[in-house]
């Protein structure tokens, strides 16, 4: 009887097994489709090659494997789903290296290497991607061509960890028309002087989650935007940069609508901002249901902003009095320090800002013997406890 029991028992976990075989990992090296890591020959062709396989396997969770302790040249690409397999793997050990901007090989300059409608993706592996951004930066103001590194388009249930990100030309990350997204563990890391570097750009994409990461590229952290809903950024450690954004939102008389974020645990070193709003004038939507919380901050010039006045487009300027509406934002237990005076700015337009709380703040400037102060105008809303004081808020009952 007790040798019965026992010999199921191992039935039982060699069955279980051989399902685990079936769900681990089918590789795809890329050096078996003609890949050279040679950090000088365009290896694009041989990773298409063996994404074809990956993508048209049905066998485990089919990876594509990038071995480590090799370069690999990649001139612009778009991995294209769908796949057959629910879930499929890009295991990045070695480093991908984008081409400089004299060695373009097309006139579309805007994106480097595109996922598109690839649902269960997943990215780790510990590797690097290289934008080798200085060459676009050189002789770039903010608004010339330049590649986003990495565009997620409409990848449903994608993680990404274990990354390192550099010197991308223009946004490291965007991604674009996402449903469920893991980031977790990945540094994003470009000089405090490049423009426009953004770590994460996020747009018309739900139930994201950004986690346990380093990112420090002299703009936005993390920006959010138009479409955006139920983002969760959580254990960020941000800059030099612009902090965690959402928008710019309303450029150009837009209708744009982000709602449901939730920024929590994040520390700013030397950022330009920390948390922050944008709308330009003439925009129209909400941004609504947005909580900051737990945010720590060191020597950081705009800890607290909404702007509401960001930039004015000539079509704004006829349309003033229209803007995005600010709604339902907390911040909870936001310490530190404002390398400026102004600590805290509202600055709403006559749309006004509403519902806005404030609960167990406390910034102080780091310039001893300066008194931190807050500007707000058109705001309505609730204080407990902020330092400094906020005038244009009520004291809860
Ligand atoms: C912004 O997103 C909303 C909701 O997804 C959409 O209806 C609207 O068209 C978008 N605005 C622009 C300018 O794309
Ligand atoms: C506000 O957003 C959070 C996610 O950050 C969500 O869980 C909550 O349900 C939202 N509240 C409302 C009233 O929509
Ligand atoms: C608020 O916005 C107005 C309009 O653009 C600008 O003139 C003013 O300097 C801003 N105030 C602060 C404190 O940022």
């Amino acid at each position: 009887m007790k040798l019965l029991f026992v010999f199921v028992s191992i039935f039982s976990i060699a069955n279980l097994s051989s399902r685990n075989v079936l769900a681990s990992p089918h590789y795809f090296n890329v050096l078996h489709y003609g890949a050279t890591g040679n950090d000088e020959t365009d290896d694009s062709q041989a990773f298409l090659k063996a994404w074809k396989d990956v993508c048209e396997a049905t066998k485990g969770i089919p990876t594509l494997h990038v071995p480590l302790g090799k370069s690999y040249l990649l001139n612009p690409l778009t991995f294209q789903g769908p796949c057959k397999s629910k879930q499929v793997n890009i295991q990045l050990r070695g480093t991908l290296v984008a081409p400089k901007k004299g060695a373009w090989p097309t006139d579309k300059k805007d994106k480097w290497i595109e996922f598109h409608d690839i649902d269960g993706l997943t990215i780790n592996g510990g590797g690097q991607i290289d934008g080798q951004g200085s060459s676009w930066w050189e002789d770039c103001e903010t608004h010339c061509e330049r590649p986003t590194a990495l565009f997620f388009h409409n990848c449903n249930g994608f993680l990404l960890r274990d990354m390192k990100h550099v010197n991308s030309g223009r946004n490291h990350i965007s991604i674009n028309a996402c449903n469920n997204v893991m980031v977790s563990n990945i540094h994003i890391i470009a000089p405090e002087a490049s423009p426009n570097t953004d770590g994460i750009d996020i747009a018309r994409s739900t139930n994201v989650f950004i986690q346990k990461s380093f990112m420090a590229t002299g703009d936005d952290c993390v920006a959010i935007n138009n479409g955006s809903s139920n983002i969760n950024i959580v254990g960020i450690t941000c800059g030099p940069g612009h902090g965690i954004s959402i928008g710019s939102l309303g450029a150009d008389g837009q209708y744009n609508v982000v709602e449901d974020v939730h920024v929590r645990n994040c520390f700013f070193k030397g950022a330009q901002n920390g948390v922050r709003i944008k709308t330009w004038e003439g925009g129209y939507g909400y941004a609504r249901n947005i909580t900051f919380e737990k945010i720590t901050l060191m020597n950081t010039r705009n800890p607290i902003i909404i702007d509401q006045y960001y930039t004015t487009s000539a079509s704004s300027r006829k349309n003033k009095v229209i803007n995005i509406k600010v709604s339902d934002v907390t911040y909870r237990e936001v310490h530190g320090t404002s390398a400026n005076e102004n600590a805290i700015t509202l600055n709403c337009s006559r749309a006004r800002c509403t519902n806005i709380l404030m609960d167990n703040v406390n910034i102080r400037t780091s310039t001893p013997g300066e008194e931190a102060k807050a500007f707000c105008q058109n705001v309505e809303g609730k204080v407990d406890r902020a330092v400094p004081s906020v005038p244009c808020l009520s004291k809860f009952d």
